[in-house]
């Protein structure tokens, strides 16, 4: 008797660009395809399926989209040359914004679809397939997306975790509350069971995500959840040892989240606290609905009741009308700080943004003196935070093997990534190693006597 003859697996390649939540919905996107017979491959020459799941916030993100059609365009025609076709869908915030574009600009993309309608991947592949051509706009709720989306199937000890999707703050530099849509946070029980499957798959470490995660209010029973509750709900589940979470906006850094920084464990001490700008006008400005001195205070209560916190944040140079001695209130904001790391980007105006449209938009040349001047100096933070855990013991989540024989590669409480000399630790284990070296991006190190840590 012969055995029935499988269907061949169909090559599924899918590049991720921007924030967290892209990774996450990448990961979704993997999840819902699989059981459609797609397997992921590393090489774009060689897929079915090519999913670029891209990034609107800065131009240069949104160029690389098109550049990388560009060089697909080149495997497409191959390919078909051989008689093999390859489907290109373009998902994510450049989908979102500029899908008609896109489909103008590229003729060779032949789906676009927004970050809300990952659920509906498995059907617009199948009328692209029957050559009907689609193109999407992005209309669908994100809980409907969530609540359609398939278990997840976590490939380490960290994972991340989706919890609200979209913003309502309109900061006005930015294309986010536009490209994701309005606020919207998931049920706590929905987001509880994601936890725990992620758990009983052994996840240890969880990453909370959100454009602003720390604003979440998720329906709970016949009530609404704050974030802090969330984060209580899920440090009851036993298997998830470490918790974090990403990216948070001051002003909703509410009294009962600062102290769980104190009396949470299974809270990481790390904390990515986006500031933009050290200048009360340009905060202003930007609608930031903070000044400077409220960004102290917030700095100074979580760290009296948690001393060691990693605190790391975004800046924006050059923000129309920006003069020297307000790119300098920024500068004296980071020392006054002193962060254990920071992303600093020049400002980039986004079409359809309230800044695009401001007076005094600031020089390139002016811009590229301030990157250059901020980050030598968040470069030497980074480095002095580094370099203070030598001769620590620091509980170390093993999260694969190291670089050479004989090492393993974890992540420290302070998001520090560290390799260390071990041959017994498995991944999921948190063990004491003793940091011996520091360098801008790493610690290196050796594992240490158990009762050490
Ligand atoms: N929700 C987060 C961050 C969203 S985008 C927050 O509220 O802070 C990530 C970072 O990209 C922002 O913190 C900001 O520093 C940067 N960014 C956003 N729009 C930008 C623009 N138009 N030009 C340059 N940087 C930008
Ligand atoms: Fe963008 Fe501001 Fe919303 Fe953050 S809070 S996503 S910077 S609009
Ligand atoms: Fe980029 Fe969209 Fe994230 S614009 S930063 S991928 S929410």
């Amino acid at each position: 008797m012969s055995e029935p003859k499988r269907p061949e697996l169909k090559r599924l390649f899918i590049e991720t660009y921007g924030c967290q939540m892209n990774v996450y919905d990448s990961e979704r996107m993997r999840d819902v395809l699989t059981p459609l017979g797609y397997a992921v491959t590393e090489r774009p020459d060689d897929a079915d399926l090519v999913i670029l799941n891209t990034c609107h916030i800065r131009e240069k993100a949104t160029e690389k989209v098109y550049s990388e059609i560009g060089r697909l365009r080149a495997h497409k025609e191959r390919r078909a040359g051989e008689g093999k076709g390859m489907t290109i869908a373009i998902a994510g915030c450049v989908a979102q914004a500029e899908g008609e574009e896109i489909i103008r600009r590229a003729p060779e993309v032949d789906l676009v679809v927004g970050p809300q309608a990952y659920h509906k991947l498995p059907e617009l592949i199948a009328r692209v397939a029957r050559k009907t051509g689609e193109r999407l706009a992005a209309d669908f709720t994100a809980q409907e997306k969530f609540d359609a989306l398939p278990a997840r199937a976590p490939d380490g000890v960290t994972a991340f975790l989706s919890i609200q999707e979209g913003c309502d703050k309109f900061c006005t530099f930015c294309v986010v509350p536009y490209t994701r849509g309005a606020e919207y946070s998931r049920p706590l029980a929905d987001v509880v069971a994601e936890a725990q499957a992620l758990a009983d798959r052994g996840v240890r470490e969880i990453t909370l995500l959100g454009q602003n995660v720390n604003a979440y209010h998720g329906a709970m029973g016949g009530g609404v959840a704050s974030f802090a509750e969330l984060l209580q709900a899920l440090a009851r589940i036993e298997g998830v040892a470490r918790l974090r979470y990403m990216t948070s906006h001051p002003v909703e850094m509410s009294d009962d989240l600062i102290a769980l920084h104190g009396d949470e464990p299974k809270l990481m001490p790390f904390l990515h606290l986006p500031v933009q700008s050290g200048s009360d006008r340009i905060l202003k400005a930007m609608n930031r609905k903070h000044d400077g001195a409220f960004y102290l205070d917030i700095v100074s209560r979580v760290r009296t009741l948690r001393p060691d916190i990693a605190l790391s944040t975004d800046f924006i140079v050059g923000f129309p009308g920006e003069t020297e001695k307000e790119f300098e209130a920024t500068m004296q904001l980071a020392r006054d700080v002193t962060f254990a790391s920071a992303f600093s980007f020049k400002y980039s105006p986004r079409p359809g943004t309230p800044a695009a449209a401001m007076m005094g938009q600031v020089s390139e040349e002016a811009q590229n003196e301030r990157l250059k001047a901020l980050q030598a100096l968040l470069w030497e933070q980074q480095r002095a935070f580094n370099a203070k855990q030598v001769d620590r013991v620091l509980p170390v989540l093993v999260t694969g093997d190291g670089r050479m024989a004989g090492q393993k590669h974890g992540r420290t409480p302070y998001l520090q990534s560290v390799h260390f000399a071990d041959t017994q630790a498995r991944n999921g284990d948190i063990v004491p190693v003793r940091i011996l070296a520091s360098a801008q991006n790493s610690l290196s190190g050796a594992r240490a006597a158990l009762e050490a840590a």
